[in-house]
């Protein structure tokens, strides 16, 4: 690996060495040497403690060394007057800070080295007018985030060296637009071999680009992988989610019976296996309750600080499925599946309507009353209303309570007000679930 000073740097101190062969130039600023040669004009102000970009430099300098003092940022306006730059040479400084827009304006630039600073934060969006570079150096610095479009304009860039900072991840196509990347320096920083990376472990693996210490492309996560080569770590296939929803009983332009119990079952495929999230809304508000990730005694307990009657109402499984025992209008609403891996995220959403609760008091104590195992004897109820009404109940081949048994069928029985009437199928389990 290269020391301190770069070969460029000692290229600058040659021509200096002959710069008393040329006359010196007006309009130097103090510290700096300018040259002038081959139509080019060379403002060399390298080692000279500067702690900002002097200003006075001529406006026709093509080639500008600031590199080995103590900048520490760069402001707009910092090149404001040598737009015609075409090298840039920033290296071992100590800058932090660029700001936005301060190399955007140098659109002829065509090789840039901001290498060797603190930089964590790079305006990238500069990069965009940058589209004439050849050479960009921005390794050893701090950065840790590199969006995915950075050099999307970067089409005649030769060499990239972005080794020796913080990101763990780059985005698949980052490189794409690269079409003349021969060169490329990633080495030594903290990626995260997730299913996001397989793609870079896969290009670098397959491309003529040339890519310079492979065995220091390595892991610092997931666990199993830290400070393993990328190319040492085995492929992972990794698909996002995909989602469908289904229920019983059926909901297609139905509203359901109160009282009945509903099962969504959410069938979210992907590679890792997606975490599912229920969201429902209803009432006028928005629960969430996460699947459990693993099998176990089935029940989802929703997050804290939720009230004793939520856990009642939804029960989320390992398996995808949520099951509302006891319909109501309280439980009308949108359910929405969420299933999210690493890959992505995807949903989809089943409106649930449910018939008018029973309106007089003494019906919903009625309504309210769950099946137990003792219901299997014919049950005499009055009719509770003083015209003549419908009752619903509902019906189920197994005891409701028990895990496996469909949800009941809904049974509908008339009665005069006053009457008894007497509930069929007596061998079956039931509960009355409304009068109407
Ligand atoms: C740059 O400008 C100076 C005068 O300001 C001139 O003498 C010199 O020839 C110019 N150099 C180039 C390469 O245009
Ligand atoms: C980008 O370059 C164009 C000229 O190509 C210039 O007009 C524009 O001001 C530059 N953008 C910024 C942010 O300087
Ligand atoms: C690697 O990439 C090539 C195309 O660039 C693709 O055909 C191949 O399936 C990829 N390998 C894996 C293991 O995904
Ligand atoms: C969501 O899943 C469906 C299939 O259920 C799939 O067609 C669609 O492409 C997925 N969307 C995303 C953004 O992955
Ligand atoms: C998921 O598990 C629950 C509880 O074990 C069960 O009631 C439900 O039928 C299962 N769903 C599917 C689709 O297997
Ligand atoms: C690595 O990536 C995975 C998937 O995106 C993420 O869950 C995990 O938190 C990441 N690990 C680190 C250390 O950033």
């Amino acid at each position: 690996m290269l020391s301190g000073a770069s070969p460029l740097l000692l290229l600058l101190r040659c021509w200096l060495a002959a710069t008393f062969l040329w006359a010196p130039i007006r309009g130097c600023p103090e510290p700096c040497a300018c040259v002038d040669k081959y139509a080019q004009q060379f403002a060399d102000c390298a080692y000279k403690n500067l702690e900002a970009v002097p200003s006075g430099l001529p406006s026709n300098v093509t080639t500008l060394s600031l590199s080995a003092n103590k900048i520490a940022e760069l402001r707009r306006g910092s090149f404001v007057e040598v737009t015609q730059v075409t090298s840039l040479w920033l290296a071992h400084n100590r800058i932090g800070a660029i700001e936005e827009g301060t190399l955007a304006i140098l659109v002829q630039l065509k090789n840039l080295d901001v290498s060797h600073n603190q930089i964590a934060d790079f305006p990238w969006g500069d990069l965009r007018n940058l589209s004439a570079l050849q050479l960009l150096k921005m390794n050893n610095n701090r950065m840790s985030h590199l969006p995915g479009e950075a050099f999307r304009t970067l089409r005649d860039l030769r060499s990239l060296r972005i080794n020796n900072n913080r990101f763990s991840e780059v985005a698949e196509g980052t490189f794409e637009a690269l079409t003349s990347l021969s060169h490329l320096q990633i080495y030594n920083n903290p990626f995260n071999c997730s299913c996001q990376l397989m793609w870079l472990k896969n290009w670098t693996e397959n491309t003529l680009i040339s890519i310079p210490d492979r065995n220091a492309i390595t892991c610092a996560a997931p666990e199993p992988w830290k400070g393993l080569p990328l190319a040492k770590v085995p492929y992972l296939h990794c698909a996002p989610p995909s989602v469908r929803l289904s229920y019983h009983p059926n909901l297609d332009r139905t509203r359901l019976s109160y009282g009945l119990a509903l099962a969504l079952h959410c069938h979210a495929l992907g590679l890792p296996q997606p975490e599912v999230t229920w969201r429902i809304q209803a009432a006028g508000e928005t629960l969430e309750i996460k699947a459990p990730a693993a099998e176990g005694e089935g029940n989802a307990l929703p997050s804290d600080g939720w009230s004793r009657g939520d856990r009642e109402r939804f029960q989320a499984f390992a398996n995808g499925t949520l099951l509302i025992p006891h319909l109501s209008k309280k439980e009308e609403g949108t359910y929405t599946c969420l299933a999210a891996n690493e890959m992505g995220s995807n949903q989809s959403s089943v409106h649930v309507a449910v018939a008018d609760a029973p309106a007089k008091d003494s019906a919903g104590s009625l309504g309210d009353r769950k099946a137990q195992p003792g219901d299997r004897k014919p049950e005499a109820l009055k009719v509770p209303l003083a015209e003549q009404c419908r009752m619903e109940a509902a019906v189920s081949e197994c005891d409701p309570g028990d895990q496996g048994c469909n949800p009941p069928s809904a049974l509908k029985l008339t009665g005069r007000p006053g009457d008894p009437v007497t509930v069929p199928q007596p061998d079956l389990p039931h509960r009355v679930v409304g009068f109407f």
